[in-house]
């Protein structure tokens, strides 16, 4: 079912989404947002018995987002797909985003495999970008999975992406992220800025690594 057709000149903006289609898409979004809501719950029990077994919180916290109608529209647009909500389904796997920033950099791959022990959430996607040299030094831990969610009268598997960093990939993230979208010339940011860009990733790359060796020390001091 279409949710979002092009307009032509005869038309007036409002007929452009049926209200039926609308109601579907409305009950769509209604459907991630539980999603993100379970994710996040799985996510702070998860930290909350590490917490209970080893005194020690691996989760600095979590931050969600549902995808806004546009950027769905926007990606479909992209990837050449019609925008229905099937199409939807299939191909933006960021409608439901979760992202967990942790305190040290060995904690990434900790949340990640015990999430994905659990039972109920399957693995799609995975992209170790905390492990590889990205070209522009932007460092995190990817997972697409999916989960079940339960519904009035059905149950419906939806899939959440999941961004794991630190706090110091996050700065960096986040900044980056910030400055591309500041660059409003629509060009790409010259290589200069980019390469200092490229150096501070590395320096809080070098900062993570270092508080994680300070965390293991003081461990093993109060052992
Ligand atoms: P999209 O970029 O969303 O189309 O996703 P993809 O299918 O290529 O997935 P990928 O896992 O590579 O990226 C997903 C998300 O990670 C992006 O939407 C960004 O939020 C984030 N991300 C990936 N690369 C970068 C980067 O270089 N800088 C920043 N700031 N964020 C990035
Ligand atoms: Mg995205």
């Amino acid at each position: 079912m279409n949710i979002h057709k092009p307009m032509n000149d005869n038309q007036e903006p409002s007929s452009a989404i049926s209200a039926e289609m609308m109601k579907d898409f409305l009950r769509e979004m209604q459907v991630y947002r539980s999603a993100i809501k379970e994710m996040k719950t799985k996510l702070e029990n998860l930290d909350d018995s590490f917490h209970v077994h080893y005194e020690y919180n691996p989760i600095h916290h979590i931050d969600t987002r549902l995808k806004s109608p546009q950027s769905i529209v926007k990606k479909l647009h992209k990837k050449g797909k019609e925008v229905n909500l099937e199409n939807m389904r299939e191909y933006v796997s960021d409608i439901a985003g979760v992202r967990v920033i942790c305190n040290y950099v060995n904690d990434l791959e900790k949340v990640a495999e015990i999430l994905l022990g659990q039972d109920d959430v399957t693995l799609i996607r995975r992209k170790e970008y905390h492990r590889i040299q990205t070209p522009n030094g932007y460092r995190s831990l990817h997972l697409v999975v999916s989960i079940p969610v339960y519904l009035a009268y059905e149950k419906r598997d939806v899939k959440v992406e999941i961004q794991i960093r630190t706090i110091a990939m996050d700065l960096w993230g986040s900044l980056e992220h910030e400055l591309r979208y500041k660059n409003k010339s629509g060009a790409e940011v010259p290589e200069y800025l980019s390469d200092r860009l490229y150096h501070c990733s590395q320096v809080l790359k070098g900062i993570d690594e270092e508080m994680q060796e300070i965390y293991d020390e003081i461990k093993k001091l109060s052992d």
